[in-house]
This record gives structure tokens, C-alpha cells and sequence, in this order.
């Protein structure tokens, strides 16, 4: 793997060897000193275009547990507002002598016009309501180290997945690690055109509430206008929102994600976030685990046993 752009066409095996790097970095986060050296000398650049929180400050706390240094692009502060082009901007920090970049950037495509321009690797960190693959790993490693394998889960996809780009890159891997993928969503939150997308779609989440195994809910991308679909965030909470009365109603072994940055009182009740079936930050503490897996295969790190 040269890049990592899309979970779409990754197959399983690619899939699984970087969940179970991913596993065994997870064991390295949780020993007293939680650095390996692996990537010494590596320069990992954190490229964002976009705001972020957990995804930028994991893949710069990955870099560090495997002894990479970081270097930290932020586009407010940057000479992007004198007018610099992105090109420009990647072939600088190319030539500070970075080794991979991560790039998030509100354009769809981003990433791969960035791999084109660069000989280095390349991590989409999220590009428009595209694609946001680190993100789909660290779902799928939730979920397997919850139920010991994604093979025949029920999974559903509920609320704004038309302006997702989480939604389009869990769907491709879930269904590639063998769950079975819901869509839960009226025709308005869906993508226009869903041929390949290996899915079942149902319009009300009280019509398989309590048939799922798994409930991923996703914020509303209003800075993508997934707001403006729906009459009001009431509506929205009252048909897709995991409220503190639907949580009473799922099979008990049912868990609930979310990528995060939640909107608690709209897709989510506080009751359902503070629930021990909510594995939000399971997800957020595997995401450094997963980003280590990806830096480690795309700079070819070195195992130390
Ligand atoms: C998501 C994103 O930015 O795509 N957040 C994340 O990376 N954890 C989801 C979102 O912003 O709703």
C-alpha cells in the first residue's frame, strides 16, 4: 500500500493486517512507557484544512508513540492566506523534508490531487462528505475487539449519511470485514445513488431498533448543509436520535458509536452517552491506536520485537 485514500477496494486481508497492527499497538498504549521506536527519524506532517479534534491530535499522538516527529500545519496562520496554493504548500513542506503527509481538506478529491503533486505517502484525514478511512478503522477495531469479529453484525447507519464521509468509508469496510450494513435514513438524508453500495436501507430506526447489533450515529453536517433537509433539530432528535427511551428498548448486548464530535440532545441523549454500551471513547483511544498501524505500514517501520 503506497497510500491510504479510501476504504472503498481495500480488501479484507489489508484490512485485517491493519487491525491487528493496530491490536498490538494498542497493547503498546497501554504499557507504562507507551513509545516504541519504530519510525525514529520519520517526519510525519499533520496537514488540516478543515477544523479537527480527535483526528489530528491522534495521528500527532500516533506519530509520537512510535518516536516520529511532527510537523503541524494550520491553514488560519499559514501563508495560504496570502494567496498560496495548495500545491505550492505541499511541495514546501515536501522539500522541510517531511516523510508522509495527512491531509484533511473540505474538497472532495483533496488527497489524491496531493498524492499526485508528492512522492510521499499520503493519509486522507477526512476530504468533503467523501471518504475519512483512519475513521472506518477504528470503528471496525471497536467493534471487533467488542464482539471478537465483524462477521454476520448487524450494523446500523443512522441519521445524515448523504453529507458523511465516516458513513461512506465505514459502509465499504464493515461490509469487507462481512457485517451486514442498514442504512437508517428517509430518501432526503440517503446519497441520490446507492448502486454499489452494499446495503440495506430502512427509513425509520424504531422499524430495526431492536434487531441491530451495533447503532452508529453521526452529527448532522450542517457545514455541509445537512441541516437544511429536515424542519428542525427536534424533528430530527425525535426520528433518528438515539434518545434515553430507545436505549431502554435495545437488546442489552446492543453497543452505540459515534465518531464524535457528538451533539448530545440531538443524535444523541446525555443518558445514551454516558452509557456503559456507548463506546465512544473506546473509539477515540483506538484511533491512535489504528493512525500507528497505518504510519507503520506506509514507512515500512521496523518491528522490534
Ligand atoms: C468526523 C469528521 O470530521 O468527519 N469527525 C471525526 O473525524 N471524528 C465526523 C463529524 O465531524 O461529524
Amino acid at each position: 500500500m503506497r497510500d491510504l485514500l479510501s476504504t472503498e477496494g481495500l480488501d479484507r486481508a489489508t484490512l485485517e493486517s491493519l487491525l491487528d497492527d493496530g491490536e498490538e499497538f494498542a497493547e503498546v498504549l497501554r504499557r507504562p512507557i507507551p513509545k516504541v521506536p519504530a519510525l525514529r527519524g520519520k517526519t510525519v506532517a499533520t496537514m488540516f484544512f478543515e477544523p479537527s479534534t480527535r483526528t489530528r491530535l491522534s495521528f500527532e499522538r500516533a506519530a509520537r508513540a512510535l518516536s516520529a516527529d511532527t510537523l503541524s500545519f494550520a491553514p488560519g496562520t499559514s501563508s495560504l492566506k496570502k494567496g498560496e496554493s495548495l500545491k505550492d504548500t505541499v511541495l514546501t513542506i515536501q522539500a522541510m523534508g517531511a516523510d508522509l503527509m495527512v491531509v484533511r481538506h473540505t474538497s472532495t478529491g483533496a488527497p489524491w490531487r496531493v498524492a499526485e503533486w508528492t512522492h510521499l505517502p499520503v493519509i486522507n484525514g477526512g476530504d468533503g462528505a467523501h471518504q475519512h478511512p483512519t475513521q472506518a478503522l477504528l470503528d471496525a477495531l471497536t467493534l471487533r475487539q467488542r464482539f471478537g469479529s465483524l462477521d454476520g453484525l448487524r450494523i446500523g447507519i443512522v441519521g445524515d449519511i448523504r453529507h458523511s464521509r465516516v458513513a461512506r468509508s465505514d459502509v465499504f469496510a464493515f461490509s469487507t470485514l462481512g457485517a451486514e450494513v442498514t442504512l437508517v435514513a428517509p430518501p432526503t438524508l440517503l446519497p441520490p445513488d446507492l448502486t454499489g453500495w452494499p446495503v440495506e436501507v430502512a427509513r425509520e430506526l424504531d422499524d430495526v431498533l431492536t434487531e441491530l447489533d451495533a447503532i452508529y450515529l453521526l452529527r448532522v453536517q450542517s457545514e455541509r448543509g445537512g441541516a437544511s433537509v429536515f424542519p428542525s433539530v427536534q424533528e430530527y432528535r425525535q426520528r433518528f436520535g438515539m434518545t434515553r427511551q430507545r436505549l431502554a428498548r435495545l437488546k442489552p448486548d446492543t453497543a452505540v458509536l459515534h465518531p464524535g464530535p457528538m451533539i448530545r440532545g440531538v443524535e444523541i441523549d446525555h443518558e445514551v452517552a454516558d452509557d456503559a454500551r456507548c463506546l465512544v471513547l473506546n473509539q477515540v483511544a483506538n484511533g491512535v491506536a489504528v493512525r500507528m498501524a497505518a504510519l507503520f505500514q506506509l514507512l515500512g517501520g521496523e518491528r522490534d520485537e
